[in-house]
């Protein structure tokens, strides 16, 4: 009678357990230098610290996947040795910026500051889980914790109360909620109790983050489909100190050439050749600055990726030349799918060299893309990423400057690679699954290492639409195929400032919207957004109207023409925000999150589309029907550029937002460095820099830097400028570096006053001159020790 009931239980423990497994208790723990071992029940995991602010948490039910990561370049900490405590119910492992907290009774974690606050936790009834191969992570949802980051996502810029799939997906004219697009970035930011702390999954399968979606406060979670739990948390404490960290885990983005940071005109497609000079010549003749224009796929023989049209561009180096000759860089567009066609070079040689996919059984993989039926390059071996840069000596060879890398999710028609497909990964193979979310990420790669090695010493610039994490080391990313629509206009700037927080500052949208013809008033507030987005191109679908400056009327054209030349002034400020970038991780477009983390303004839904360009410029995007807009600053002093009026922070303020003038301000205290206009970049920038600074607010110091703009490895010029506002005093120091200034003459452009007071210059008096109701302005040499102070 007993035996029936027993050998149930025993049946319904072993049946449970298959559903849902859990770690257990601790079993033994065994510290070696930086890494601990972990057995557990039913699970080993092992802690791993990359610094002291950077640690990696790994949970296995068996083996350890191979070591194949995409995105990681910082090797482990081996110095590092975290103190131990131990007491009957759990562990520590201390270092100087946090401290992990492991209980013995059910391995579960806890991550502290090293005050003792929680940073994040394993939820307290149920932390790691597998159900099959299905893994997950559920932790604290902390009360009114926010969650930024995740990359390219749509939707708002808090993630809580979401869930988001990371699967590269091309999704044309894609709705303002779709998920999953073109970039899987398996990175969240934590803000909670004046804290923030970061962790990056680093799984590159189809993996799914639910901050809070449907657990009705109960956890968060994130999960994968097979794998290890394999994450880094980034101790923080600040939104800044997370970015920093996390670039440096995942690597930052190497100085674009300047050129890529002017304005680029695009569209699918521009040709024959003389169409595309008749183009360039037109941004001459209408004094339109502009550095690139862009070659869609119609450049290609039959869309075969490093052959050009035969009739369409019989000679592309005359083209090149022309175009360079005319102030322009040339960059065209490269797609993943290679056409099968005997006797096509880049097939016989991929076939001959074993750079394609294949299925288990050895035959090689067929999916159809513009050329009709393809084979697939391998990124995932570095053989084949070799081979793809040595065959871009076709463009290169022509004069092509830049490289546009497109269709890399990888899009075929019909959407879904067969999970079979199998991936070489440098000799540790694995299937489509984990390697489509890095295929874009090892092209761009392939681009940008390719471009490299044909040009040693060029700043490399590659575009890319599909990416994984640390994507920033290789490229920059656009958000794909939007519409002409205010929406689309507003998201945008969502999607630039998701991609920042998660490392990858050269970002931004095909300006007027891809799909869908925008209104000239639609098409100039793009414009005038573009102006302060890192990545500024327009871009338009075949089936689209003409959308270059000049095809909305003369008044759209004018008003355009001021906003591009805008762009160009502030190219060394730009410039500055990405050597920013370079230093700390920091984005070039901030979300306002990063600086104000802990003001719940930042997350309000009629201000999240709000952030800072560079360190100094609030932009407020509005849609292009409003002429009135409320907008959020921040506490401090700001000033309406432009028109230097007056805002004080901490406040909401209703605000003009005439079409010409998207509302844009500028912090007090701020130093902006300006140069003159030319047709394009290439153009002489002349002796004068401006510097303009804004009354108030706090001592600002910037690094004014001059190089050659191209050079990896340039001789540059630097020296820090500072402005003091309270004892109102300019300086700046000596000249570093081997370089020497062009810039012979300063003019400081001093807003917010307009008294006619006095300057001196390292003690000299000089006048001002007063040239608009709240601007003055002086000139002085531009030699190393100087200091202008003025009183009113
Ligand atoms: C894809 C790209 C788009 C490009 C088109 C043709 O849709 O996202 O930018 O113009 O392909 O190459």
């Amino acid at each position: 009678m007993l035996r029936i009931p027993l050998l149930l239980l025993v049946l319904a423990a072993y049946t449970s357990a298959q559903e849902l497994v859990q770690p257990g208790r601790i079993v033994s723990a065994k510290q070696n230098g930086n890494t601990v071992e972990l057995r557990c029940d039913n699970a080993r995991a092992t802690l791993t610290w990359y610094s002291d602010e950077i640690v990696r948490v790994r949970f296995a039910r068996d083996a350890f996947d191979a070591e194949r990561s995409s995105a990681v370049v910082l090797t482990s900490g081996r110095a590092i040795s975290p103190h131990v405590e131990e007491t009957d119910t759990s562990i520590r492992y201390s270092t100087a910026a946090i401290t992990v907290e492991i209980t013995r009774g059910t391995s579960r974690l806890r991550l502290l500051t090293p005050d003792g606050r929680v940073l994040t936790e394993d939820n307290a009834g149920f932390g790691v889980t597998w159900q099959g191969s299905d893994v997950t992570s559920h932790r604290t949802l902390f009360r009114d914790e926010h969650f930024l980051g995740m990359g390219e996502k749509t939707g708002p810029l808090d993630r809580r109360g979401r869930r988001f799939v990371n699967w590269n997906t091309d999704f044309p004219a894609y709705g303002i909620e779709q998920d999953p697009l073109y970039v899987s970035i398996p990175f969240f930011i934590g803000v909670h109790d004046s804290l923030a702390y970061g962790i990056f999954f680093d799984n590159t399968r189809k993996t799914v983050f639910d901050f809070g979606a449907s657990s009705d406060g109960r956890f968060m979670s994130f999960s994968a489909p097979a794998g290890d739990l394999d994450y880094y948390v980034c101790a923080g404490p600040t939104v800044a100190d997370v970015i920093r960290q996390y670039t440096t885990l995942t690597g930052r983005a190497p100085m674009p050439p300047r050129w890529a940071l002017g304005y680029q005109q695009c569209r699918w497609s521009y040709y024959p050749e003389s169409e595309v000079l008749n183009l360039a010549r037109t941004f001459r003749e209408k004094d339109i600055p502009c550095d690139v224009i862009t070659l869609d796929i119609h450049y290609m023989d039959a869309y075969k990726i490093f052959t050009w049209h035969p009739d369409r561009f019989p000679d592309p180096k005359r083209l090149a030349d022309s175009l360079h000759a005319l102030g322009f860089r040339l960059v065209t567009i490269v797609d993943p799918g290679i056409k099968i066609e005997k006797g096509y070079p880049a097939y016989e040689e991929g076939l001959r060299d074993g750079h394609f996919v294949t299925y288990p059984d050895g035959t090689l993989y067929i999916g159809e893309v513009w050329p009709g039926r393809c084979h697939f390059p391998d990124f995932t071996n570095e053989k084949t990423r070799l081979w793809w840069g040595r065959s871009m000596r076709a463009l290169t060879d022509a004069g092509v400057d830049g490289f546009w890398n497109d269709m890399n999710e990888p899009a075929a028609w019909g959407q879904n690679i067969p999970d079979v497909v199998r991936f070489g990964f440098n000799g540790l193979p694995a299937s489509m699954r984990e390697a489509h979310n890095v295929y874009g990420l090892g092209m761009a790669r392939a681009s940008y290492e390719g471009a490299l090695k044909l040009r040693p010493n060029i700043r490399p610039y590659t575009l890319t639409r599909a990416a994984y994490a640390g994507v920033q080391r290789y490229s920059a990313v656009w958000t794909g195929d939007n519409l002409a629509s205010d929406e689309h206009l507003m998201l945008s700037s969502r999607m630039v400032q998701g991609l920042g927080l998660s490392g990858v500052p050269f970002t931004g949208s095909d300006v007027g919207g891809f799909i869908g013809d925008p209104s000239p008033d639609l098409m100039t507030r793009w414009m005038n957004l573009g102006v302060f987005t890192p990545f500024f191109r327009a871009h338009k679908h075949y089936g689209g109207k003409s959308a270059e400056p000049w095809a909305f009327g003369r008044d759209a054209e004018n008003t355009m023409r001021l906003l591009i030349r805008l762009r160009y002034r502030l190219l060394p400020y730009i410039e500055a925000a990405f050597r920013t970038h370079e230093r700390t991780g920091l984005p070039v477009a901030r979300s306002l999150a990063i600086e104000w983390s802990h003001d719940p303004m930042v997350y309000d839904w009629r201000f999240h589309s709000e952030y800072l360009f560079g360190d100094h410029l609030l932009v407020a995007p509005v849609p292009s029907t409003d002429r009135r807009a409320d907008v959020y600053l921040p506490a401090g002093i700001w000033y309406r550029f432009g028109s230097d009026s007056l805002f004080l922070g901490g406040s909401i303020h209703t605000v003009t937002a005439p079409i010409a003038d998207l509302p844009v301000f500028v912090r007090a205290g701020a130093i902006i460095p300006m140069r003159p206009v030319g047709r394009s970049t290439s153009d002489s920038i002349g002796d004068t820099l401006e510097l303009h600074v804004w009354e108030g607010g706090a001592i600002t110091a910037m690094v004014y830097r001059e190089d050659d703009g191209i050079s990896v490895a340039a001789p540059s010029a630097s020296t820090l400028v500072e402005h003091n506002p309270a004892s109102r005093s300019l300086s700046w120091g000596n000249t570093e570096g081997r370089g020497s200034f062009r810039a012979r003459v300063v003019r400081l452009v001093q807003h917010g006053s307009n008294k006619e007071g006095s300057a001196s210059v390292n003690g000299v008096s000089v006048p001002w001159t007063v040239s608009t109701p709240k601007q003055r302005s002086l000139t002085v040499p531009f030699t190393p020790q100087t200091t202008i102070t003025w009183r009113d």
